[in-house]
């Protein structure tokens, strides 16, 4: 049980399939997987292992699946080295987003040789669509590419860090690299740059606080797009409903129904599986 996120677990990889029978079970057909290692180390190489956590799960839902469940994998280095940063950081302490490419590119095509059918970076490097579709590309790996495009830094992934990084900080200041709220430009040019070097599918993130890019997305580029709910977005709707302070079943239904409502073509939320129960 994740303390922050009540009523949310990790799922061990030996209880995968299991776990993905009960999502397909209630009518979904894709999963989205983030990878929390049993260790780290400094450059991240439990993420692209081919027997890493992220690679076995990938290959158990397939095989048990196949084309029933579209699986997609979260591609960053974050969760699998020692600083908690989605860059490799130099001894000065800045973000090294050239050499940080090269192990995104290595970790999304373990991913797609895993049998992954979407691969979705998140590390908010420039240039990291590019650098992994020539990856795939040359590998002759036909995964598509969700970019996590207008990744917002945040207090909202707090809850999701607690579970992720255990023992270090989760006040990681993630702003050099991830968007700020103060403007749609940059989110916009973000968006923008993702399309132009490949993305099949660019992404917003949080939800609530940015429906108003998703629709200005839509319109300005005609372009898919997903939103992520995050981890935040669930622990106030718990709080707040566990002290009965709001009614838990109404604030899920309508977060969703808000996010399609902008125009969302995709969401990805940790009360999906509820709200497809209440329906
Ligand atoms: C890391 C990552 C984060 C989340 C997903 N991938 C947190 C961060 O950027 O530090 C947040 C997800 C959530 O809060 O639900 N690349
Ligand atoms: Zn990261």
């Amino acid at each position: 049980m994740i303390k922050s996120m009540p009523g949310m677990a990790v799922t061990p990889v030996r209880r995968i399939s299991q776990r993905v029978q009960s999502i397909a079970d209630s009518g979904i057909s894709s999963v989205i997987i983030f990878g929390i290692p049993k260790s780290r180390d400094p450059i991240g190489s439990s993420a692209f292992d081919r027997n890493g956590i992220v690679q076995d799960a990938v290959r158990d839902i397939k095989s048990s699946f196949g084309s029933a469940m579209s699986v997609a994998t979260d591609v960053c280095i974050c969760q699998y080295n020692l600083t908690g940063h989605c860059g490799i950081i130099s001894y000065g302490g800045r973000i090294i987003n050239d050499a940080t490419l090269k192990v995104l590119a290595k970790i999304a095509a373990s991913h797609a040789e895993a049998g992954a059918d979407v691969v979705a970076p998140s590390a908010m490097m420039d240039g990291q669509v590019y650098a992994i579709k020539r990856e795939l590309h040359n590998r002759r790996l036909d995964a598509s590419l969700l970019s996590f495009s207008a990744k917002h830094a945040s207090s909202l992934y707090t809850p999701f860090r607690s579970a992720a990084f255990a023992k270090m900080t989760t006040r990681l200041d993630k702003s050099s690299y991830q968007v700020s709220y103060s403007n749609s430009r940059v989110a916009l040019r973000e968006i923008e740059t993702d399309i132009n070097e490949g993305a099949d599918m660019v992404m917003i993130k949080p939800a609530l606080m940015y429906l108003d890019l998703v629709r200005m997305v839509k319109n300005r580029f005609n372009y898919p797009v997903a939103v992520q709910n995050v981890s935040g977005e669930y622990a106030m709707i718990k709080a707040a409903a566990m002290r009965g302070w709001i009614d838990e079943e109404e604030w899920k239904v309508r977060s969703i129904a808000s996010i399609r409502r902008a125009g969302a073509d995709k969401i990805i939320s940790y009360f999906v599986l509820d709200v497809a129960k209440y329906l």
